[in-house]
């Protein structure tokens, strides 16, 4: 009987002994900085004369390593040994594909900080987020694994004397994960396990801002003891290998996580049905956010600007579950914006290798000019109060910025910026609160900060999206206890982390026996 499953506890950098870890941790990551990593097919190393050059965000000059790159002809072969892989790993026992994810998880808790330290470096992660990013990516191991226990023999079905039924799960095929650079190892490993613990083989790739992390992942599993084929790492450009394996006929699905511009463009592509497809493509695609804060004129005021500071400006605001709206009723709308802007002027904003850092940089020089973009039409918009000025000297350091009175229909309160800017807007009431909160094409997250009893059901019941806080903040979901997804552009309402996840990637088989 495997022990049941608890979340992978965060680590208290107040601890000395923690601190020094950490800081071993750094020091083995820039012992192999620079390195070159090949593809790996078939548990093949391929190594090509195109890479891809992962630099770290808050030192462009520093490369984290060096990726090669496949083309066409390479992702094709890769799908090969993926397709031929299947036909032995379908038939594995989920007991043994299970273990493989405990060990991997076992062994990335050995290697925490060394992980941790890994997306400081590549993703540009104060250390917490970069050790919160690696715990998710055990807790994914750890759990759904356990699903995949739970699941292995199927479910109940009724039977008559006369002829028995059974009622079970069967892998789908080969599966393309897309993941993104935000959770660079949590989603990335996540998604990657998910489709192989249900008996799927799988092409990895990975985002081309964060390559090396996921090079190290599948050297872990295949320490782990994951069968050669059965997971392809090929890293490659969105629009060549990406396109290309997203319409091959071959792939049964697709696991993307990403913006809802490529993620709706991928849904469009695998909707179509290529000559000598036999099937329809299943398309699991978690994408964007404009996440809303509602504060309540009865709010706990020191509550909500701590839930809309962390929210808004941890890892930058390089969130899906960022809060990047703030809607406040009455009174609160003053009094919260003020407290706001009061603790956003003491962030540390500053390298994220440094212990005390809290905003980093952004991830690279088109994330900067964007985000840039965005402040300049917010200083059209609404009131700077905060923030507003961006460095790319070295590394591309954007001040979190705070824009006050801003129309709920304005560019800044509707399109994702994916960046340390929040905008606040006034409700006269709390119905009107939860309208302009729902005002968006999506919905994945969002928080009420109340004491009104009644205002927090009526959250429950009308505040559409998928992962809804009540007094807290928006971002920090876990594994097994908050499963995590959201509504309408945000994606396809799966629930990553939750007890469902996993028959995503599996179809159900009935088999009846007569007597
Ligand atoms: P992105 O859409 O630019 O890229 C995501 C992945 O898609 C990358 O691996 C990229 O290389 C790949 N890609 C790009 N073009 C492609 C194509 N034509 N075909 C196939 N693959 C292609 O997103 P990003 O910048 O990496 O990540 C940020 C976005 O991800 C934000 O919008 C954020 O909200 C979203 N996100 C959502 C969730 C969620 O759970 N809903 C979680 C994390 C991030
Ligand atoms: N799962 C991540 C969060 O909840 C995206 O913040």
């Amino acid at each position: 009987m495997v022990v049941p499953y608890k979340r992978e506890p965060l680590t208290d950098f107040t601890v000395k002994e923690n601190e020094q870890a950490f800081l071993e941790g750094i020091k083995t990551v820039e012992s192999y900085l620079g390195k070159d990593y090949d593809l790996v097919i078939g548990g093949k190393r391929v190594s090509t004369e195109e890479k891809i050059v992962s630099t770290n965000p808050a030192n462009p000059n520093e490369v984290i390593g060096r990726v090669s790159k496949a083309n066409k002809e390479i992702a094709d072969e890769a799908m090969q040994v993926a397709l031929k892989t299947f036909e032995t790993w379908k038939k594995s026992k989920p007991e043994m594909r299970a273990d493989i994810l405990f060990k991997a998880a076992h062994i990335v808790r050995q290697r925490k900080h060394e992980f941790s330290a890994l997306l400081v470096k590549e993703a540009g992660k104060p250390w917490k987020e970069a050790d919160a990013d690696v715990a998710e990516g055990i807790d994914f191991m750890e759990y759904y694994g356990r699903q995949m226990l739970k699941l292995k023999d199927g479910m109940e079905v009724e039977s008559h004397p006369y002829e028995d039924n059974r009622f079970g799960y069967i892998p789908l095929g080969v599966g393309v994960v897309i993941p993104p650079w935000n959770f660079a190892f949590a989603i990335m490993c996540g998604t990657t396990v998910a489709s192989l613990v249900s008996g799927n083989t799988v092409l990895l790739k990975p985002a081309s801002a964060t390559p090396v992390v996921a090079a190290k992942f599948v050297e872990v599993l295949e320490e782990a003891g994951l069968p050669p084929g059965v997971l392809n790492y090929v890293p490659g450009s969105g629009s060549e290998i990406g396109d290309y394996l997203v319409e091959h006929p071959k792939t049964r699905f697709i696991s993307f996580t990403g913006s809802r511009e490529v993620g709706a463009g991928i849904y469009e592509k695998a909707a179509k049905i290529q000559p000598g497809q036999i099937w329809l493509k299943r398309v699991i695609a978690e994408m964007g956010g404009k996440d809303t804060i509602v504060v309540d004129d009865d709010a706990d005021i020191e509550v909500a600007a701590q839930s809309i500071v962390t929210s808004a400006f941890g890892f930058s605001g390089q969130k899906c579950s960022a809060c990047s709206r703030v809607v406040a009723v009455g009174d609160a709308y003053e009094k919260v914006l003020n407290r706001v802007v009061e603790l956003t002027k003491e962030l540390a904003v500053g390298d994220p290798s440094k212990k005390s850092t809290f905003v980093g940089p952004v991830i690279d020089q088109a994330a900067y000019d964007k985000i840039m973009r965005y402040i300049e039409i917010g200083k059209k918009e609404g009131k700077l109060l905060t923030g507003g000025e961006g460095d790319n000297s070295n590394g591309y350091y954007i001040q979190p910025t705070i824009f006050a009175d801003v129309d709920p229909e304005a560019v800044i309160m509707q399109e994702e910026i994916f960046g340390p800017v929040v905008a606040f807007t006034k409700a006269k009431d709390f119905d009107e609160a939860i309208d302009i909160a729902n005002n968006t094409e999506y919905g994945l997250t969002g928080s009420v900060i109340s004491k009104n009893r009644y205002h927090i059901e009526k959250a429950r019941e009308d505040f559409h999206v998928g992962n809804l806080y009540i007094n807290r903040g928006c971002t920090g979901a876990v594994v097994g206890y908050q499963p995590f997804g959201g509504f309408n552009m945000s994606g396809t309402d799966s629930k990553a982390g939750g007890p469902d996840y996993l028959l995503l990637h599996m179809q159900a088989k009935t088999v009846t026996e007569k007597y």
